[in-house]
């Protein structure tokens, strides 16, 4: 194959992508990207979704306040990392084969948090490795950016045994990490990924169907949550939805740098 056919192919199968994640370069006034590496992404909006950002509720008033313990110095990520050592403080040490702290910029304008480590993620110690990683770094680069723009990390640090859901103990003892991390990056969104990041994260037991699709307050930030790219490996059809949160992500940060 010449290096033009590849090119061809290349493109394509990006442009096959693209649809995939239900993209429409005919929107109007959208405009496909002169470059198809840097392009959109997708998913669906609750009723009511059109609105940027709504006002946050008493719901999220414990996951606000919660901030309010953390050290009144910028911490950075690193320093956090240190502090969390050999982490000893819940039941999942003994299993996990590496804490899978975090990766990305620690100055990002975008912060993903997904539920746990997997088996692929607890070998490599990095978020977001597997299937449902590569899918991740498919919907990040459809949204314009580049996975090294981000920052990307998990409610839990350690892989739950067998991928079983986390437990609240698990959460308690894990989430002040978390917490700093956001406190660290600062980011301009947050993106929680599935049922348990959004959760725990807006003490809330909404379902995600719920709490997807548009922007809510969050300590200074706006956080959209969205299906969890491994809910969409098994629904591809859902690929649309988070398409179209993420590109409400894409269209705030953009404004916000137009400002
Ligand atoms: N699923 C998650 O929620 N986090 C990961 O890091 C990998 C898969």
């Amino acid at each position: 194959m010449s290096g033009g056919e590849k090119l061809g192919s290349h493109i394509l199968e990006r442009l096959r992508f693209y649809e995939e994640l239900g993209v429409k370069w005919a929107r109007k006034g959208v405009a496909p990207p002169s470059n198809p590496s840097r392009g959109p992404a997708r998913g669906r909006p609750a009723a009511g979704s059109s609105q940027a950002s709504r006002p946050a509720s008493s719901v999220y008033h414990e996951a606000r306040t919660m901030f309010d313990s953390l050290p009144e110095k910028q911490e950075t990520l690193q320093a956090i990392r240190e502090d969390l050592g050999d982490c000893q403080r819940c039941k999942l040490a003994p299993s996990r084969k590496n804490i899978v702290f975090g990766s990305g910029n620690p100055r990002a304008e975008l912060m993903f948090v997904g539920e746990a480590p997997g088996a692929d993620e607890d070998d490599q110690g990095l978020p977001f490795v597997g299937r449902a990683g590569q899918l991740l770094t498919k919907i990040i680069e459809a949204m314009g950016m580049k996975r090294e723009d981000v920052y990307i990390c998990n409610i839990l640090k350690c892989r739950p045994p067998g991928n079983r859901n986390p437990e609240p103990t698990e959460i308690a003892s894990c989430e002040p990490f978390l917490f700093r991390q956001i406190a660290s990056v600062k980011p301009k969104v947050i993106c929680a990924l599935g049922t348990f990041g959004a959760q725990t994260l807006l003490r809330t037991k909404e379902p995600i169907s719920k709490l997807r699709g548009h922007f809510i307050d969050y300590r200074g930030a706006k956080l959209m949550a969205t299906f969890h790219p491994a809910y969409l490996l098994r629904n591809p059809n859902e690929k649309r939805r988070v398409w179209e949160d993420v590109q409400k992500i894409r269209d705030y940060l953009k404004s916000l740098r137009d400002s």
